[in-house]
């Protein structure tokens, strides 16, 4: 029997060296371990080997088993087949596994995340409001006139006349102002709906980060400072900033925020619309009438509140032309964003 183990031992090598594909190895595999296998019919018979000699016959067959097996599963490894886990490890000089890519943030969670924390670094805090929104909150709280054009249904989606999916963060102001008391410095991120057809500008959802800071004595130029701080901050620049009077119901005075374009420098161009300047965010005093909705009294403090679309402002920092491709979830454009924060 110790013949028959040396010559499987050798012709055994000399077959596995031989092997040219990975069904090759296979059968080998059979014809000497499977289970009418050469090998495993010697493990068999040792029932009939002396007594004396069969421990150490025993022995002998199982190493060569051993051997073998890792041999077929080493050559297998060679030729591109999987191979036990035991002769992987064993073979050192094997390529090792690529990583699978992991996920990654989406571009618009990154930059809301990296606006807030602008703002919690000068103070403010965070609160959130619901999406599905009542109208009283959404308008009525917010001074918007019962026949304002925006509670038109053509911009506006309404679940039911009193309810609505709510156009602005705005509505988060007051809800912020009945549940805590003056001093106040808190932002409201999150994702607002409007009627609206899809272009390269306009999106039928899209986010807006909203602040509002209220305290005796604040006046519009802690807005401006504000204002610019986190201008500087996000763009990395010194970014003149300009106010230009506007109209919006919850706030009086109200402005416009614009600052100077990021692609021309104010010479210019097709981004800012030969203009110079891009328009960033809504801003002004807080109403007397939001105040008193609030159930705050409107003699003692004054506050400033402004709103800006997340996504428009993701768009002028990485130059992305059309919203549409915020929401679409193509994997060639958010892998571009790998990293980025
Ligand atoms: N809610 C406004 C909008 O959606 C943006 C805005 C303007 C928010 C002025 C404000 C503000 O807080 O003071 O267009």
């Amino acid at each position: 029997m110790k013949e028959t183990i040396d010559r499987l031992r050798s012709e055994g090598l000399e077959r596995i060296k031989a092997a040219g594909n990975e069904s090759d190895v296979e059968a080998i595999r059979v014809a000497l371990l499977g289970r009418k296998g050469e090998i495993t019919t010697l493990l068999r018979g040792l029932k009939d080997v002396d007594p004396a000699d069969r421990p150490a016959m025993g022995a002998e067959l199982n190493l060569l088993k051993v051997d073998l097996t890792a041999l077929l599963d080493s050559r297998l490894g060679e030729l591109g087949g999987g191979g036990s886990t035991a002769a992987m490890v064993g073979d050192l000089t094997l390529p090792g596994v690529p990583p699978t890519p992991g996920g990654t943030n989406h571009p618009l969670l990154s930059v809301m995340e990296s606006i807030c924390d602008i703002f919690y670094g000068m103070g403010f805090t965070r609160d959130d409001g619901p999406e599905v929104e009542l109208d009283y909150y959404n308008f009525t709280a917010l001074n918007f006139p019962d026949d304002h054009p925006a509670r038109d249904i053509q911009d506006t989606f309404y679940i039911d006349p009193k309810i609505c999916l709510r156009t602005q963060t705005s509505p988060v102001q007051v809800r912020t102002m009945e549940r805590n008391d003056p001093p106040l410095a808190c932002i409201f991120p999150g994702r607002v709906y409007r009627n609206e057809n899809a272009d390269a500008s306009h999106s039928s959802e899209f986010f807006q980060i909203e602040g509002l800071v209220v305290d005796k004595a604040v006046s519009m130029a802690d807005l401006k400072d504000t204002v610019d701080t986190f201008v500087r901050n996000f763009f990395g620049a010194r970014e003149p900033t300009r106010f230009r009077p506007h109209y919006f119901p919850f706030t009086e005075p109200s402005v416009e925020v614009d600052m100077q374009c990021v692609s021309c420098r104010g010479k210019g161009c097709g981004v800012c619309g030969q203009t110079g300047w891009l328009e960033v965010m809504g801003a002004g005093m807080v109403h007397p009438n939001v105040f008193k909705a609030a159930g705050y009294p409107d003699d003692v403090y004054t506050g400033f509140a402004f709103g800006m679309g997340i996504d428009r402002i993701a768009m002028l920092k990485y130059g992305i032309g059309d919203i549409r491709l915020l929401y679409e979830n193509d994997l060639r454009f958010l892998k571009q964003f790998r990293g980025v924060s």
